[in-house]
């Protein structure tokens, strides 16, 4: 028999969750977000579900409880569930945030419900009916009451278990935001530098993606030490003088950026042997005249 779950926040995360649950051996009950319209929605793009904009109604319809909801919703969530007068004993309650605990669940666990935090290390901008999370890690602590069943699921999904210490969340989550979030900044800095060249967002993405998918793979492969090229590692002072006029074209923040990661780059060249002490100082000297 299937087993049935409710998504309390069925956004982006909550939809693609319950959709991939769907497919296999779960049943969406109840659908929960704040306006109808978007718990409409996200039935039809999971194939079933009670949609309602009330929690504790959607809450009601499962034993298996996932709160998908913005971060600063969580709490606030809980302690609503919590005053609903349902019966927790029995229920596995999991929210989704990467940086926040289980603790946060802390009212719903008094009523005897058994709370985990649950995190899909991937980031999913738009739910599409065909992403699947294989191979995703999932950050997963909570009572083991609740990990247990919760690791099964993450596995039927296609994912990995992975144990984060509730007090190591933050750190961990805020690694994933420099890795990914800033990454998007980054390349949106870069992207808007290609408009001096007459190009778009969209055509400079054409231009510049397959030297940026090539990059993070061979990071991937040979870590960041050997994976970097370019001149910082090769000591070519006399090109990056010649950025020096180009760099005046673009915004003050890109600067910034590129100067404070190009001093990171001449280390790694150092670490790796590939320039000298002497070399690094004056690339550092140069760096930090630059416009
Ligand atoms: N997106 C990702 O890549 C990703 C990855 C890993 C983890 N997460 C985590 O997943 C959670 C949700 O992120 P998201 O990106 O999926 O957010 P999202 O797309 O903004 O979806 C949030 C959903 O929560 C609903 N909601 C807001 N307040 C609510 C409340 N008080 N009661 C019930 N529903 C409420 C919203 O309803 P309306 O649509 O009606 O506004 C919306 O459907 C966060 O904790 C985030 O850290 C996200």
């Amino acid at each position: 028999m299937k087993r049935e779950f409710a998504i309390i926040g069925a956004g982006r995360l909550g939809r693609t969750l319950g959709r991939l649950l769907a497919l296999r051996e779960y049943a969406p009950a109840g659908l929960s977000c704040r306006t109808l319209r978007s718990a409409r929605q996200a039935r039809a793009f999971i194939g079933g579900g009670e949609p309602t904009t009330s929690n504790v109604q959607a809450a009601a319809l499962a034993p298996l409880v996932l709160i998908a909801t913005p971060d600063r919703e969580i709490v606030p969530v809980a302690r609503d569930l919590a005053r609903g007068r349902l019966q927790w004993r029995g229920r596995i309650v999991a929210h989704t945030s990467g940086a926040i605990s289980s603790a946060a669940l802390e009212s719903l666990k008094r009523c005897g419900a058994l709370v985990a935090s649950l995190h899909p290390l991937a980031s999913i901008a738009a739910p599409r009916p065909d992403l699947d999370l294989q191979g995703t890690p999932f950050a997963i602590e909570g009572d083991p009451g609740a990990v247990r069943p919760l690791r099964r699921l993450i596995i039927e999904v296609g994912g990995t278990p992975v144990t984060i210490p509730r007090q190591a969340k933050a750190l961990y989550h805020l690694i994933a935001c420099i890795l990914s979030n800033d990454l998007v900044a980054f390349l949106a800095g870069g992207f808007e530098a290609a408009r001096g060249l007459g190009l778009g967002t969209r055509q400079a993405a054409r231009l510049y993606l397959p030297l940026i998918r090539g990059t993070v793979e061979n990071v991937a492969r040979l870590g960041p030490v050997r994976a970097l090229t370019g001149p910082v590692s090769r000591g070519d002072i006399a090109t990056l003088r010649l950025h020096g006029e180009a760099l005046r074209t673009l915004p003050a923040e890109v600067r910034r950026v590129h100067r404070a990661l190009a001093v990171r780059s001449a280390g790694l060249a150092l670490e790796g042997g590939r320039i000298t002490p002497e070399v690094a100082a004056r690339l550092v000297r140069l760096l930090g005249s630059l416009p």
